[in-house]
């Protein structure tokens, strides 16, 4: 990781106590930042943060739903007033399931794109008044399914797509006060919670394994090392993009049809 180029900055991920988005949290602290977390459970959190500052990191956070406005902006504000403006801001909570659309109730669907991509507004638009203006960085953890259509996720295709226009918007609209906004999309990720739902069973992962060009999962540290980048200055003249990250697997995703299996 490159040790140092985000010293100094403060950066709040939001959706950061598990997995690809907590992966990130570390790319981000041993690249020299503060990490700031936010997601449902005090308890996540409280494991997350103390996983942070055990490896030697400055580390706090926050538990709040990114579906209440209020609560992140609370969280935001506190964050302001504890370390000044924010440098970073990434936002990656996210759910997501298997269901069919005929089988996906209302709320079901509902549920799904007010965490994606109401609790990506919430938390991108609540930062405004807290960011470093110029030279702040946001990024959005979406994914394949927002432009490549997915059997039995039609609720996170919707979302996720939302997700990549609120990121455009942005950049349009904030570039001129010198805020970068940006998206990654991953690919499948070994080790997460994701790919427990999306590919349960071995035969089901190898499967998908071999749909990709790369034929494998990739990891959390490959995200991480990318947000870190997208974070930097180095990435100083990059935004209104959605960079793959997915071993090429984006290319074959469509391909990936299980009506059958659920
Ligand atoms: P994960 O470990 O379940 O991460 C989701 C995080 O969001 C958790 O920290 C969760 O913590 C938080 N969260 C969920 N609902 C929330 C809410 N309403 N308010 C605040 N926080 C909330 O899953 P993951 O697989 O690593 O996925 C992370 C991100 O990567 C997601 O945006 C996902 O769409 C994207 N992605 C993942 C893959 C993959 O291969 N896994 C591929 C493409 C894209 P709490 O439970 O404490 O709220
Ligand atoms: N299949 C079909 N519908 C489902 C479902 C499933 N597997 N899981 C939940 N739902 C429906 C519920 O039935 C409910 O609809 P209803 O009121 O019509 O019955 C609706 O979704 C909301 O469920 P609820 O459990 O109240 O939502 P929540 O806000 O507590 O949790 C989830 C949100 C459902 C997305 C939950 O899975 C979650 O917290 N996920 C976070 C972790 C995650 O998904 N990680 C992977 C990220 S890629």
């Amino acid at each position: 990781m490159a040790d140092g180029v985000l010293a100094g900055k403060t950066a709040f991920v939001a959706g950061g106590s598990s997995g690809i988005n907590l992966g990130v949290a570390f790319g981000f602290a041993e690249a020299g930042a503060r990490v700031v977390l936010l997601s449902r459970s005090r308890d996540k959190i409280d494991v997350a943060v103390a996983g942070l500052r055990e490896a030697g990191y400055e580390a706090s956070g926050f538990a709040a739903d990114v579906r209440d406005y209020d609560a992140v902006e609370d969280a935001l504000k506190r964050t302001h007033e504890a370390d000044g403006p924010i440098d970073i801001v990434l936002s990656g909570a996210a759910g997501n399931f298997l269901a069919p659309a005929a089988k996906l109730s209302a709320n079901g669907f509902k549920t799904v794109v007010d965490i994606d991509l109401l609790g990506t507004f919430n938390v991108f638009r609540a930062s405004y008044e807290y960011l470093k203006k110029p030279g702040a960085s946001l990024i959005a953890i979406t994914a394949a399914q927002a432009v490549t259509p997915i059997a039995n996720q039609i609720h996170a295709c919707a979302a996720k797509a939302g997700v990549n226009m609120v990121t455009k918007c942005l950049a349009l609209e904030w570039g001129p006060e010198g805020i970068r906004v940006n998206g990654i999309a991953p690919g499948p990720i070994a080790d997460t919670e994701g790919m427990r739902r999306l590919a349960p069973t071995p035969e089901w992962e190898a499967a998908y394994k071999a749909t990709i060009p790369m034929r494998d999962y990739g990891t959390k540290r490959d995200i991480a090392n990318l947000a870190v980048f997208l974070a930097s200055d180095a990435a100083g003249y990059i935004s209104g993009t959605i960079v793959d990250c997915d071993g090429a697997s984006g290319l074959t995703a469509g391909s990936v049809v299980r009506i059958d299996k659920t």
